[in-house]
Order: C-alpha cells, then sequence, then structure tokens
C-alpha cells in the first residue's frame, strides 16, 4: 500500500516536471549593466531586473572599466534578489544559471562569472557559459514567438557590428563584420564631438528627428572585396573633418543635420549589408539586434528594405536591445537544452567570438 503511494508520488512529480517549464537564471555584467532575469522555456520573461550604471559613468564620457567593477560587485546580489522574487521563483525552482562570459570588459564579466559560479556550487545549480553577442541576437525569441532558425541576424552594438547566420539554435556563421569601430562606437563618438555627451546613441537618434539627413553627404563606406564587411572610422573622421572645417570658416554648425546625416549614413551602410546578405544566402527572415538596434531610423529602414525585399523581418522591443539579462536567459536556454554545461573552471574571455 505503501509503495503505491510513494509510486504514485514518484510519478506525480515527474509529470509535474514534464509539465513545468524549464527556467533559466540570466547574469549579464559585461559592460555597464547588472541585469538578472528569468526566464521561461527561452521565450517567456518572468523577470527582467537591470541597474543601470549609466550615471556613474556619465561624469567621465564613457564607460570607465574599474568604475563599473565596482558598481557590478556592489549591485550583482541585490539584483539577482530582485529577479527572483520579481519572477514569483525561488533559487530552488531554477533549473540553470546562464552567465555572459565574454566578450567585454573583463573586471565587470569577471564579477558576473563568479557570481554565477557561487550560486552554481551553493545551489547545486547546472552553470551554462553564454556569449554576449549570441544573447542579442536570441533577444529576437523573446518578442517573437514564431521566429525560429535560419535567419540572418544584424548585430550591431558599443563593441560589435556583424552580420551573422544564425543556422540553428546556438550556431551561428558570421557572413560580414566591422573592420575598425563598431556602429555604437561611432554613434558615441560623434555624440561627444558634437557635444551630446554619454551615452550617444539615444542623443544622436533624438537630435536626428530634427536635422535633415540629406543636408551633409557623409561617406558611404565599403570594405575591400567583401560586401558584407563593414568600416565605420572614415565615417568618424568624416563628421569630426566637417565640424573643424564649420569652426575654421566660422560657419555655425547645425547639430542636428550632422546627427541626421550622420545617422543615415550608418542606417544605408547597415541596412544595405545585411539585405545583402539575407538575399545572397537565401534567408527569408532577417533580424536585428543590439544595443544600435534601438534606433529609431534603423528600425524604420530596416523593416521597409526587408518587406520591399518579400523578407519577413524581426526585432527585438527597445528594453531587449541595449543589455539585459532575458537574452542572456533565453541564449542560455537553448545551450542548456543542447546539453552544453560549464564547469567551475569557467572563466571571462574578453575577446570571446561570436560560435566559439
Ligand atoms: O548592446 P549595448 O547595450 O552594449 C554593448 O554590448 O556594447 O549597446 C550599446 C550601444 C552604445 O554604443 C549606444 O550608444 C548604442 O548602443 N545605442 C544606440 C541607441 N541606443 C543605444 N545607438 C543609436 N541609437 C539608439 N537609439
Ligand atoms: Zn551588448
Amino acid at each position: 500500500m505503501s509503495l503505491v503511494k510513494i509510486n504514485s508520488k514518484v510519478t506525480e512529480t515527474l509529470i509535474e516536471k514534464v509539465k513545468n517549464e524549464i527556467l533559466i537564471l540570466g547574469i549579464e555584467s559585461s559592460c555597464d549593466e547588472t541585469a538578472a532575469a528569468v526566464v521561461a522555456d527561452g521565450r517567456r520573461v518572468l523577470s527582467n531586473v537591470i541597474y543601470s550604471q549609466v550615471p556613474v559613468h556619465t561624469l567621465y564620457g564613457g564607460v570607465v572599466p574599474e568604475i563599473a567593477s565596482r558598481a557590478h560587485v556592489e549591485k550583482i546580489n541585490q539584483v539577482i534578489r530582485k529577479a527572483l522574487e520579481d519572477s514569483g521563483k525561488t533559487i530552488q525552482d531554477i533549473d540553470a544559471i546562464a552567465v555572459t562570459y565574454g566578450p567585454g570588459l573583463v573586471g565587470p564579466l569577471l564579477v558576473g562569472v563568479n557570481t554565477a559560479k557561487a550560486f552554481a556550487y551553493a545551489k547545486k545549480k547546472p552553470l551554462v557559459g553564454v556569449n554576449h553577442i549570441e544573447g542579442h541576437i536570441s533577444a529576437n525569441y523573446i518578442d517573437n514567438p514564431e521566429l525560429e532558425p535560419p535567419f540572418m541576424c544584424l548585430v550591431a552594438s558599443g563593441g560589435h557590428s556583424h552580420i551573422v547566420r544564425v543556422d540553428d539554435y546556438g550556431k551561428y556563421t558570421i557572413i560580414g563584420r566591422t573592420h575598425d569601430d563598431a556602429a555604437g562606437e561611432a554613434f558615441d563618438k560623434v555624440a561627444r564631438a558634437i557635444g551630446l555627451g554619454y551615452p550617444g546613441g539615444p542623443k544622436v537618434d533624438k537630435l536626428a528627428k530634427e536635422g535633415d539627413p540629406a543636408k551633409i553627404d557623409f561617406p558611404r563606406a565599403s570594405v575591400g572585396d567583401s560586401p558584407y564587411d563593414f568600416s565605420f572610422s572614415g565615417l568618424k573622421s568624416a563628421v569630426l573633418n566637417y565640424l573643424n572645417g564649420c569652426e575654421m570658416k566660422g560657419i555655425e554648425v547645425n547639430k542636428a543635420d550632422v546627427a541626421a546625416s550622420f545617422q543615415q549614413a550608418v542606417i544605408d551602410v547597415l541596412t544595405e549589408h545585411s539585405i545583402r546578405a539575407a538575399r545572397e544566402y537565401g534567408c527569408e527572415r532577417l533580424a536585428l539586434a543590439g544595443g544600435v538596434a534601438a534606433n529609431s531610423g534603423l528600425r524604420e529602414a530596416m523593416k521597409s528594405a526587408a518587406e520591399k525585399e518579400g523578407m519577413k523581418f524581426y526585432m527585438p522591443s527597445l528594453i531587449y536591445c541595449t543589455d539585459n539579462a532575458a537574452m542572456i536567459a533565453s541564449a542560455g536556454y537553448y545551450e542548456y537544452m543542447a546539453g552544453k554545461r560549464a564547469g567551475l573552471s569557467l572563466n571571462a574571455m574578453p575577446n570571446l567570438k561570436v560560435g566559439e
């Protein structure tokens, strides 16, 4: 009798587990956002907590790695606790912990990696290491439940600009890359040059709405024989030269026109190369990701260009474009389901490449 009882209890637990979703706790600390999130089955966000260090770094006009590391140490436990609380789950309910281990700033990355390792060890949870750029790409799974690989994705952030073919969950091929500055870096440098300050991207985006994108003919650079690669340092220099030229001639600069014309040059190159890559590789689906994916002009341009080509277009909502941990949990889910596990020897990899 008691044996039957025990068996039915075991069966009940098993059924419950089968019915239950897989819960991933994501942790992100690669740059200046301390973030944690709980995501069910890689797509449903139960909580998404982001502590932005922007006010801490504004004084210096950019991210100071040492200050960022320290701020991560101060906030990370609170952020994780809040993510669990908001999700209505406990650490016991979590199936695995996914953490960004690269690319990024080594000090900030180490804070997330070591915290994740401590939790995994203490709570006996599997640990999954996630590539930050693959996390950005996976942000598309959150808002687009129907999106499945294969698809082409433009990832443009502060540190990276890539065109990536997502061959399958967790399988990536780099089709194009920047040879110098990342798109977001160009936004930040131009913002500084026209006195908008840090963080530059959103400020240029806002000011560009008041300017004429056709006013100044900034260069649309292509790189050697690769139709999918980017170069933004020439564009950045062209903006600086334009500003210096105006100053020397005593001409007053219309900052809104500079912002709009610069932004248009970036948008044209990013859009054209991404559409070409998707077309040439026979992808019917095109996605956008990374901090620059929050740019209103780029979102519109990519959407209309993809639709014109008869491609389905996907992009994350704004909150999942810039750094967050929900995208890390989403990428981590697919790694976890593929059986990938990181040991407690997991280390920060500042130069980690996509697909490594
Ligand atoms: O992905 P992200 O949050 O961090 C990195 O992984 O680098 O991207 C940050 C970058 C910054 O360069 C920021 O200026 C840019 O994304 N960014 C934007 C916008 N919002 C953020 N660039 C253009 N327009 C925006 N609205
Ligand atoms: Zn990022």
